[in-house]
């Protein structure tokens, strides 16, 4: 019997694990420093949490989603984005209470019924950050700048950075009227979802990927002509900030994002080096989405990252991230070997990385050590304990020497 993995998910192990460790490790540093803590919420989520934020007409909540009951009939779905999940817990959890802004990220798997093709997976990992509780542009452009330090710590070069605003409930109805007028005559173009979305959403048109729906949108009224004064000063000002900042932008007013929670601004991250899924983050604000989940009114902004993606811009641009065995011991017979044990256990409680021979002649110990890839190996046998002494050769150059086994640990650590 021969089991492989279902389509559309990875296995993710060395060496590429080594770059998925680095992108944690700089979003953990890049965040916390603009005051970002860690919240991990549940994989899993009662539907209606998704339904309701994400909305019913989109894409995800029709055809995307992994939906379930569980063994009481509850229908339970696998979490298809990380923002309404913690929307979901910073209301349960009164969140609120606490001082303003209060400022999230979290990383993990992700699930959508995709079609998978490259960049695009049905099980997918996402680090996302929300921030709740500031209104004013200055935390988008805050947002923007801690995106754009991130990917920079990474080295990505070459991204554009996408901006649009969608309006608030205010503003909408306009440009939601403008849209159902320019479609009016051209429903027959549409694809059967869009002809329906029409009556229901017709936002989410503009969102559709089917080919024909995508011509027929030539020539689409943009959102940015209809904005209130409000969500234009508030546009406005976001722009003058990244120009403060020296963020470059390109404002592309045909964005509307897959999800149905957004107010105002919206951005994505996109490089040409991805083919057609070019979005390696995203995100918006949603200054709604606490007050329909049942909390107080309270603004929110926040973005996902897609690891799959970035690590597959990183693995372009050459990255290896592949850390180095330091000590390979090698020892040669019966009592060296325990012996070796026992120095190779003092070495590893001081962080040292340590690989044991496991016998065998020296020439083969010493083979395995080099395919391995090893810097030092140490040579232990019936000699050098009885002198309490290590050799140690150094691969890389061929250099070798004695040392005290008490000083072992002193001499890789400065090495
Ligand atoms: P999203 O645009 O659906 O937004 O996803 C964010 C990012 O996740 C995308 O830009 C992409 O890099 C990655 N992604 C999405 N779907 C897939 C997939 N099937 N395979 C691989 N990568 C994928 C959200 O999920 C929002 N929750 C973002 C957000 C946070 N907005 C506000 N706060």
């Amino acid at each position: 019997m021969k089991y492989n993995a279902l389509k559309g998910v990875q296995d993710i192990f060395p060496p590429d694990i080594y770059i998925w460790q680095e992108v944690e490790s700089a979003a953990n540093d890049v965040f916390s420093a603009y005051g970002f803590q860690e919240l991990r919420a549940p994989i899993i989520e009662t539907t209606d949490i998704f339904t309701r934020s994400i909305g019913e007409t989109t894409d995800i909540v029709e055809k995307e989603m992994y939906t379930f009951s569980d063994k009481a009939g509850r229908s339970i779905t696998l979490r298809p984005e990380g923002t309404a999940p913690v929307v979901r817990c910073y209301v349960e959890k009164h969140l609120y209470n606490l001082p303003s802004p209060q400022k999230f990220f979290y990383s993990g798997p992700m699930f959508r019924y995709e079609r998978p093709q490259k960049g695009r997976f049905r099980q997918f990992y996402q680090i996302g950050v929300e921030a709740f509780g500031v209104s004013e542009p200055k935390l988008d452009a805050e947002i923007l700048s801690m995106l754009r330090l991130f990917l920079e710590r990474l080295g990505l070069k070459g991204l554009n950075f996408e901006l649009n605003s969608i309006g608030c409930e205010k503003c909408r109805p306009d440009y939601k009227k403008a849209l159902l007028e320019f479609f009016s005559d051209k429903l027959n173009n549409l694809c059967p979802d869009c002809k329906r979305r029409y009556n229901y959403n017709p936002l989410r048109i503009l969102d559709c990927k089917v080919d024909t729906c995508a011509e027929t949108r030539k020539g689409v009224p943009v959102v940015t002509d209809y904005l209130c004064s409000e969500c234009k000063s508030h546009f406005d000002e976001l722009l003058s900030l990244l120009r403060l900042l020296n963020i470059s932008y390109i404002i592309n007013p045909s964005m509307v994002r897959g999800l149905d929670y957004y107010t105002r601004t919206t951005f994505e991250v996109t490089s040409e080096h991805l083919g057609a899924q070019k979005a390696v983050a995203a995100g918006g604000r949603y200054d709604r989405l606490v007050e329909e989940f049942g909390g107080p009114p309270t603004s929110a902004i926040g973005f996902a990252i897609g690891m799959e993606r970035i690590t597959a811009l990183l693995k372009a641009q050459d990255r290896h991230v592949i850390p180095s065995l330091t000590v390979f011991l090698a020892a040669i017979g019966h009592r060296a070997e325990t012996e070796g044990l026992l120095i190779a256990e003092r070495l590893r409680e001081d962080n040292i990385w340590v690989e044991l021979g496991y016998g065998g002649s020296l020439k083969s110990q010493m083979r395995r050590a080099d395919r391995i890839s090893a810097s030092y190996v140490i040579i232990l046998g019936e000699d050098e304990i009885a002198a309490g002494r290590v050799k140690w050769k150094k691969l890389s150059d061929g250099s070798q020497g004695e040392i005290p086994v008490a000083r072992l640990s002193e001499f890789f650590r400065k090495t």
